[in-house]
């Protein structure tokens, strides 16, 4: 049975990690601004991501590149304004990890703006030794394998990533080297369903995906491929949640209650 977390709880990276060992699954969600951040608290989300998704969704670029820190920063000190026991983690954007000390800069700067939980990195294995100085200076990072959207120039388009022997043991062991390094969190992003599963089996870590199949630990979305108002082709891992809802809380709801009970996403929603 599903039971809705009481909204009082503070949610931290200890609490996922509680989560984690108990087994039981957590959503969570992007938003940009204070109304939908309170609303999407008061759906019992655990994590709200200002992803640099903005850029698309809210700027109508072609990629996240264009998203500047003063923007996350921006959006991050709105967002917390509707907040009060969600977690709130911040993407660190294209341009802002180019060396630790930017990063580490950076992220001190974003965390003090908006009192964020959590900087989430791409870059994989490049930012081994930026999450190490992070936690050195005790900030808490979310890593961020599989496809991302920030190398789309480099990956040639949006792919699915680790496929194939080679690529799925690499991401296992970048996977446990950034856990060892000291990411508190793992995102994966458009991996095949049993390589996530494996990954997060292995991790202490919680381990959130986003078309990385059911067998993480938490679910990510952005908000508007949720509410289906994304312009253009709808990934394959999105879901529109507004079907047969007559309001945006019912849809989060509906969502938050499909990831708990571990039906989303099925393998219509899922790589192999
Ligand atoms: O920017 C974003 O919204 C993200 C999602 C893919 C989770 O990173």
């Amino acid at each position: 049975m599903y039971l809705p977390r009481p909204l009082e709880d503070k949610i931290t990276v200890p609490y996922l990690r509680r989560l984690k060992q108990q087994g039981e699954k957590f959503a969570c969600l992007t938003a940009y601004d204070y109304s939908f951040a309170r609303l999407i608290e008061e759906c019992g989300v655990e994590v709200v991501l200002v992803g640099d998704s903005l850029g698309m969704v809210l700027q109508g670029h072609d990629t996240t590149i264009p998203v500047t820190l003063e923007q996350i920063k921006y959006h991050g000190t709105s967002v917390m304004a509707g907040l009060n026991n969600t977690l709130l983690m911040l993407d660190m954007p294209f341009g802002s990890l180019n060396s630790p000390q930017q990063a580490l800069d950076n992220a001190s700067d974003l965390l003090k703006a908006t009192e964020a939980q959590v900087v989430k990195l791409e870059g994989g294995i490049t930012q081994l030794k930026t999450v190490e100085i992070l936690a050195k200076f005790s900030i808490a990072t979310c890593a961020h394998l599989g496809l991302q959207p920030q190398s789309v120039h480099k990956m040639g388009g949006y792919r699915v990533q680790g496929k194939g022997k080679a690529a799925a043991r690499q991401m296992v062991e970048t996977a446990s080297d950034l856990q060892q390094a000291g990411a508190d969190l793992l995102l994966l992003e458009c991996v095949p369903a049993d390589l996530a599963a494996e990954i997060t089996a292995t991790l202490e870590i919680p381990v959130i995906g986003i078309g990385a199949g059911v067998g993480v630990d938490g679910q990510i979305l952005v908000l508007h491929d949720l509410l289906n108002i994304t312009a253009g082709k709808k990934p394959k891992f999105s879901k529109n949640f507004m079907q047969g809802q007559s309001s945006i809380q019912a849809a989060i709801s509906r969502y938050v209650s499909e990831v708990k009970q571990g039906r989303f996403p099925d393998q219509s929603h899922s790589f192999s």
